[in-house]
């Protein structure tokens, strides 16, 4: 098994290969979740510290149950209460943390790149929760999971990733991951959504969800990031709605069996029909939070193998 990386901070490093590795690990993870005795030891005597800027839900939730289903010691720090609020700076606050000797890191932070310059400065190994509007490797992961469970395989898919692509670090990750990958990949939304340049990603990109949803065998929904707008990137969300929002006519543009994705949290009613983001037969929204626990197991066991390879060094 090969992965030879000290962190993961984004999809951008990993190769095609590396990837599936991950992807058979968590999948057997995915199994020894759903049994009833989980005491696997993989990072047994390790210390998780999560770190967390930014409000998270499902990715929180699952990295603290996936460190303790595989035995570590979990720290979640509370980092509205914390020094940061007194103005440490985030390089202090992580030199503060290696003092303690963690050996796994899991930070989420609102700038692009906070997380990638935080592993600098620490010597365990460091995974990105979700940098701004950079990168979210584990999300990426986990959907490629999903999908490789759902469909069968993870390559020649047409894969319709829709709505704020712009402000969404699960597009980029999910971009540069299914490209690797070999799909075909379309960025359906308004152009005011769509990041510059965006086409030298390899991608198809529409403004147009009937076009954009066409044949599509994955249709993957994104939460309208409100709260990285300064105003002005849509009319209304009624609007917005009855252009981008997944309902069932637009979905009935995609593939019979095309399966509906996405990350959480969801506005229902903005991005996508309630209805639809229910419905079993189509919906995979559920599978994907647990894949979520799967993945984030499979990821840290890894980065735990290096870590044991290698000689411990001590950084000052
Ligand atoms: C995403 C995130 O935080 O980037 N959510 C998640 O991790 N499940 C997507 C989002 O916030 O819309």
């Amino acid at each position: 098994m090969r992965f030879d990386h000290r962190h993961l901070l984004g999809i951008e490093p990993l190769r095609p290969d590396e990837i599936t590795t991950l992807l058979d690990l968590a999948d057997q993870y995915a199994t020894y979740n759903r049994g009833r005795d989980k005491n696997a030891q993989a990072l047994a005597g390790m210390t998780q510290i999560n770190m967390f800027f930014e409000n998270s839900t499902r990715t929180q939730a699952s990295f603290e149950l996936a460190g303790k289903r595989l035995g570590a010691d979990v720290m979640n720090m509370a980092m509205q209460a914390s020094s940061i609020k007194k103005g440490e700076t985030l390089i202090d606050t992580a030199l503060t943390l290696n003092a303690m000797h963690p050996d796994l890191l899991v930070v989420r932070h609102p700038h692009s790149g906070a997380v990638d310059l935080l592993a600098q400065k620490v010597n365990c190994a460091v995974l990105n929760a979700g940098d701004g509007r950079h990168e979210h490797p584990t999300q990426a992961l986990l959907d490629a999971l999903t999908i490789r469970r759902a469909k069968g395989r993870l390559h020649r898919l047409t894969i319709a990733i829709c709505g704020d692509v712009a402000h969404s670090r699960v597009a980029r990750s999910n971009l540069l991951l299914l490209h690797k990958m070999e799909n075909r990949i379309r960025l359906v939304g308004p152009p005011t959504l769509m990041p510059a340049g965006i086409d030298a990603f390899g991608a198809e990109v529409y403004d147009d969800m009937r076009e954009g949803l066409r044949d599509a065998d994955v249709v993957m929904m994104l939460r309208l990031q409100k709260e990285r707008m300064d105003g002005g990137f849509i009319p209304s969300e009624r609007e917005y709605y009855h252009r981008y929002g997944l309902d069932a006519e637009k979905l009935s543009h995609a593939k019979p069996d095309a399966i509906v994705m996405h990350p959480g949290p969801m506005n229902r009613g903005v991005e996508i029909d309630g209805t639809i983001a229910d419905d079993i037969n189509r919906s995979v929204i559920q599978d994907q939070v647990e894949m979520g626990v799967a993945v984030r197991m499979a990821a840290m066991d890894l980065l735990a193998r290096n870590l044991r390879a290698r000689p411990k060094t001590v950084m000052v």
